[in-house]
């Protein structure tokens, strides 16, 4: 029998969309379904003032299908030189939502990211101010920390110093991948502090990633944890807690650069989000929850009306055929494989 679930037009709260050829490629599979999506400035060189913010809009909104209504917005990468006036300017005009905070060499092109967080305190401090949310990466990039204890050591080191130091800043952790993650989030009751999960740590732990061979293509940051994490964030997402939101993480990176010796970091779910979260919600005997987490939490933490028009997810007698790649012009990009069927699609 088919099922159907109509949902509030959902957002992505945190979206790599790349530049040039990619960029082509991928925007098309995020606008199909999301309304809008928090954009994030790790390209080459990173966008960092707001100039570059409103050249880098101009070719999300150029490389959208003819008649999309999705609409970017634009996060700046902050760096120890960002000048606390630009901020604001952009802020003001509406054409910045957010600042990305990236520990320098956490991640995909950090190397401009903050090592010294005294040097960004008057950045933050304005941000506090004006009411723009700073978005982190939470994780440490001490080479003596154990890449699976980076973000429990984020939060102790890092983000609770400068929550108290920056009162009224508000924070979204992005891409939660732990318990401690989740159990600090819900500390915060004064509406100052989020958090994004992703659709992939809703799916794969450790194991995914390196039982039977390794799979690069389950490789991102952060890395997926141990089974009890990935069980606290489902626990999280489906909920109803507000404070988490859906921010898929997508990054897509080509085959090329995956399937390498150093291959980079990164799930693009870009293509099958919607379907796989049905499927994740409907396991949690949650469906009527999945509204809330992709399409109500978020505007809620930003401040930003809610989209108005639906979508609209059924649930078929045979499983759903995705890609199982998009193809650019720099190399095709593998679509996440969540190892199970799912009977889930969108409609339209
Ligand atoms: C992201 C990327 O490729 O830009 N990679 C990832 O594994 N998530 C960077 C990031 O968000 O850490
Ligand atoms: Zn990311």
């Amino acid at each position: 029998m088919s099922q159907r679930v109509t949902l509030l037009r959902p957002d992505d709260w945190h979206l790599h969309l790349r530049d040039g050829a990619v960029l082509r490629a991928v925007c098309p599979e995020s606008a199909r379904h999301f309304g809008r999506a928090i954009i994030m400035p790790n390209l080459v060189p990173p966008v960092v003032t707001g100039a570059e913010a409103e050249a880098y809009r101009a070719r999300i909104l150029a490389a959208r299908p003819p008649g999309s209504g999705f609409t970017p917005l634009m996060t700046l990468y902050l760096t120890e030189d960002t000048d606390p006036e630009d901020v604001a300017r952009a802020h003001a005009s509406g054409l910045v939502t957010a600042v990305k905070l990236y520990p320098a060499g956490a991640t995909t092109n950090s190397a401009s990211g903050v090592r010294d967080f005294d040097r960004v305190r008057g950045v933050l401090e304005k941000m506090a101010e004006i009411g723009c949310p700073l978005c982190v990466h939470g994780e440490v990039t001490d080479p003596e920390v154990d890449i699976f204890d980076r973000e429990a050591a984020f939060i102790d080191r890092v983000l609770d110093p400068i929550r108290r130091a920056t009162p009224g800043l508000r924070v979204v952790m992005e891409h939660l991948t732990t318990q401690d993650g989740v159990e600090y989030v819900k500390t915060s009751r004064d509406g100052t502090l989020g958090a994004t999960i992703t659709t992939h740590h809703l799916i794969i732990n450790r194991n995914h990633l390196l039982v039977g061979g390794i799979r690069p293509h389950y490789y991102c940051l952060p890395v997926a944890k141990r089974e009890e994490h990935r069980l606290a964030l489902r626990a999280a997402a489906t909920s109803g807690d507000a404070r988490f939101f859906l921010g898929t993480d997508s990054a897509p990176h080509t085959d090329a650069n995956k399937e390498s010796a150093c291959g980079c970091a990164g799930c693009f779910t870009a293509t099958n989000t919607l379907p796989l979260l049905a499927h994740v919600f409907e396991e949690e005997g949650a469906l009527d929850r999945l509204e809330g987490f992709a399409s109500r939490h978020g505007p809620a933490f930003y401040g930003l009306p809610e989209n108005t028009d639906r979508i609209a997810l059924t649930r078929g007698a045979t499983p759903t055929a995705f890609p199982a790649r998009i193809e650019t012009e720099d190399g095709p990009v593998t679509v996440f494989d969540p190892g199970f069927e799912v009977y889930w699609r969108v409609d339209g």
